[in-house]
C-alpha cells in the first residue's frame, strides 16, 4: 500500500481531527498524508485481493478557450474654445484676460469635482439638474450640493448659532455673460478679469458654487472667512464636501483674486483629502496650476 498520497491544496499544517493523522500541506501545493500508526491501521480492514476495484472515470479537462482581447477604448480628443483676443495671453495686474487664452472644454461637467477655471471651460449647452436651495435668496443648486448645504447650515447653527445664508448659487450662461460684460465698464478690465468669470469659466453654471454669508448680512464680503461663521466653515466645510475656492495669495494658481465668500462643493472625499493634506486649491489637487509668463509679477 502506498505510504504517501499527494493531493493539491494550499500551504499549511493541520491535524485530521477524526484520526489524529498529520497532514502536511506544503508550499508546492502538495498534501502528503503520513501513513497511520499500527494501532489505527489495525482498525481498518484491508481490501481483499479479490475485491474488484472500481476504476475512476477521468473527468475530461475543459478545452482551453481563447481569452478575448478587449478592444482599446479611444482616447477622447479634447475640444477647445479659441481665444477671441489673439496674440497670446494678455495679463492685467497679475490676472490673465480669459478672452485671450485657449480653454479646454471639460468632458465631465457632471463630475462634482470637475475643475473649471480660465483654462477649463463648460459650454452654453450644459445645464445641470437643479433644485431650489434652502436658506437662500431663491437660489438653485445641483441636488448633491443643495443637500450638503442644508446639512452644513444645520450643523453650523447647532454648533455655534450662526445662520448661514446662500446669496448666489447657480447662474445661467446668460447671467454669467452679463456679469462679465457689465464688470468691465463698472470696475475696469484689471478688476474684472481678477474677480468676474468669463462665461464657461465660472463654477456657478455648474450649480456647485456658493457665495455665502449669514442671513443677517446677505451681501458677499471678503472678510466672511474671518468672521465666526466663516471660520467655522473653513474648519468644518470639508465634512460636508465644501472647499474655500479662491483663498488669499493663491491668485497666481487659481487665476482669480481672493473671494472670501465663494465656496465650492466637490464632495466629502475630495474636500477631506484636500483638508487633510493642506491642499489649498483645486488646481493644485489636480496638479494644474495656471501657467504664468516668465516675467510674471503679481
Ligand atoms: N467670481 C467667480 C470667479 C465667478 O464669477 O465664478
Ligand atoms: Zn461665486
Amino acid at each position: 500500500m502506498p505510504a504517501v498520497l499527494a493531493i493539491a491544496i494550499v500551504s499549511t499544517s493541520v491535524f485530521c481531527c477524526a484520526c489524529n493523522d498529520k497532514k502536511t500541506i506544503g508550499s508546492t501545493g502538495n498534501v502528503t498524508w503520513t501513513a497511520p500508526s499500527k494501532a489505527s491501521e489495525n482498525l481498518q480492514s484491508e481490501p481483499s485481493e479479490t475485491t474488484p476495484v472500481e476504476t475512476p472515470t477521468p473527468t475530461p479537462s475543459p478545452e482551453p478557450t481563447e481569452t478575448p482581447t478587449p478592444s482599446p477604448s479611444p482616447t477622447p480628443v479634447p475640444e477647445y474654445v479659441e481665444p477671441i483676443i489673439e496674440g497670446g495671453p494678455v495679463w492685467y495686474s497679475g490676472y490673465v484676460d480669459p478672452r485671450s487664452v485657449r480653454a479646454e472644454v471639460v468632458s465631465n461637467p457632471e463630475d462634482i469635482a470637475v475643475l473649471v477655471n480660465k483654462y477649463y471651460t463648460t459650454t452654453a449647452e450644459y445645464v445641470p439638474e437643479l433644485v431650489w436651495a434652502k436658506y437662500s435668496a431663491n437660489q438653485q443648486l445641483r441636488p448633491e450640493a443643495a443637500t450638503a448645504w442644508e446639512q452644513m447650515h444645520d450643523a453650523c447653527l447647532a454648533d455655534i448659532g450662526e445662520d448661514l445664508y446662500l446669496i448666489s448659487g447657480y447662474r445661467s450662461w446668460a447671467t454669467q455673460t452679463a456679469s462679465f460684460n457689465n464688470a468691465i465698464p463698472r470696475r475696469g478690465l484689471d478688476k474684472a478679469v481678477c474677480k468676474n468669470a468669463y462665461p464657461g469659466r465660472s463654477e456657478h453654471p455648474l450649480g456647485l458654487a456658493l457665495d455665502i454669508n449669514i442671513r443677517s448680512d446677505p451681501e458677499i464680503r471678503d472678510n466672511f472667512v474671518y468672521t465666526k461663521a466663516g471660520e467655522w466653515v473653513l474648519e468644518h466645510g470639508h465634512e460636508y464636501g465644501f472647499i474655500w475656492r479662491y483663498p488669499k495669495d493663491y491668485g497666481h494658481i487659481t487665476g482669480y483674486g481672493v473671494e472670501g465668500w465663494h465656496f465650492r462643493y466637490v464632495g466629502v472625499d475630495v474636500a477631506t483629502e484636500m483638508y487633510d493634506n493642506n491642499i489649498m486649491t483645486l488646481e493644485e489637487y489636480y496638479g494644474k496650476p495656471q501657467i504664468l509668463p516668465d516675467d510674471y509679477n503679481e
